[in-house]
């Protein structure tokens, strides 16, 4: 959709009047880091030139108008700035209500209501962090059209503690920070223990970024998620019994090894190996990008994929099918689950020159053995969240 287009939506809504302003921002991939980013850990997403556009009137009232292109039969949903809560019936808007409720725990409040469409290109549930697209450019819009001084490391905060707060999932600060940090063909290699991040070119010559959704929407999800957060939590208990770690992160595959009897639950340990070997990995994949050496880097992507399958047990028949099928054909450099799995999208490193061999070949297979078929989009990597 064109920016005038979406204006007339906005028009058609809300109502003639001023002219909203327009914000967007990208949903993510991540290339390699899963699971890590609430155990310290490095991860490596990018931000997507998919993502979600916010259109944003301020209002004399305190009252809060919402519309979504992606929901029309939702129609306007209302609400008011003096009651922000997480419920049902506010759908999608939670997340929009979520950053008013992050922005109230710092003292910030907005000076008046607004109206707000918003329309996005991200599949809901893909795993591509639809939801933390949509905080980001409402972050955006609200710190744009109120003069908050909020940096975008905040806003990627405020997200997050609209999940764990207010939405009620644990999640990392990956997503947000990737979105509200990203850089057009960069990776964020992010340090989720300090928060400390630097660009890694995504210099892939030949090959591009594959997107491979199952078309399977993530479903408990969120119990499953909190779940694997607690399992990290009690391992890492265990093995501070021997260690003097402050997270998973820290410690080393070799300090594993020697310790991994501390962690007598056998399926807590098989979380923490995962996740003890991916930082690993991540770090090792970092070089391997910088260095152009991209099929040291496929292969550390088979193997995050394999451990999240085996050991974490996040994977799902859908995404192992996608995977599977995509490793027995030519040019794929290497394919893995991305995002928080159980569904979602899977990402792969290919030969430009195979690529449509490749979706022909595992969108068949795909279709053959599970009974719907998948969707693939090459991926742009974008930049942060901006006025439009
Ligand atoms: C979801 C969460 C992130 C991260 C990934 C798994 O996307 O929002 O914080 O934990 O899962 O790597």
């Amino acid at each position: 959709m064109t920016k005038a287009e979406l204006i007339q939506s906005f028009y058609e809504t809300f109502g003639s009047g001023d002219e909203p302003r327009v914000f967007f921002a990208g949903g993510r991939v991540n290339l390699i880091g899963e699971h890590v980013d609430y155990n310290g850990g490095h991860v490596l997403p990018c931000a997507l030139t998919m993502g979600t556009w916010c259109l944003l009137r301020r209002r004399p009232d305190d009252r809060l108008r919402f519309y979504s292109l992606n929901f029309p039969q939702l129609g306007v949903l209302e609400g008011t700035l003096s009651d922000v809560r997480c419920e049902a019936r506010n759908q999608w808007t939670n997340y929009v209500l979520g950053m008013l409720f992050a922005l109230g725990e710092r003292g910030i409040a907005l000076s008046s209501g607004f109206e707000m469409l918003i329309y996005g290109n991200i599949p809901n549930g893909s795993g591509l962090s639809s939801s933390a697209s949509l905080e980001m450019v409402a972050g955006a819009a609200f710190r744009a059209c109120y003069g908050l001084d909020v940096t975008n490391v905040e806003l990627a905060l405020l997200g997050q503690r609209t999940e764990n707060g207010f939405i009620g999932l644990n999640s990392g600060i990956m997503d947000q920070f990737s979105i509200a940090l990203g850089k057009e063909d960069a990776a964020v290699f992010l340090d989720t223990g300090t928060l400390s991040y630097e660009y890694v070119p995504v210099e892939l010559g030949d090959n591009v970024i594959l997107i491979m959704n199952t078309c399977k929407r993530r479903t408990l999800a969120d119990s499953k998620y909190n779940e694997r957060r607690v399992q990290c939590e009690s391992a890492l208990k265990a093995l501070q019994q021997a260690l003097p770690v402050k997270d998973l992160a820290s410690v080393s595959p070799e300090a594993f090894e020697a310790n991994r009897h501390l962690i007598e639950n056998g399926i807590e340990r098989d979380r923490a190996e995962h996740v003890v070997y991916e930082c690993a990995r991540t770090l090792e994949a970092c070089k391997a990008l910088r260095s152009g050496d991209l099929v040291s880097f496929g292969r550390l992507m088979n193997a995050s994929h394999d451990s999240l399958r085996d050991l974490y047990a996040v994977s799902c028949q859908e995404l192992d099918t996608l995977v599977n099928e995509a490793r027995k054909c030519p040019g794929v450099l290497g394919v893995r689950m991305t995002g928080a799995g159980f569904g979602g999208c899977a990402v792969a490193i290919v030969d430009r020159n195979t690529v449509d061999a490749v979706m022909e070949q595992v969108g068949r297979a795909y279709e053959q053995a599970i009974g719907h078929p998948c969707a693939f989009y090459v991926a742009s990597i974008g930049g942060g969240p901006k006025e439009l």
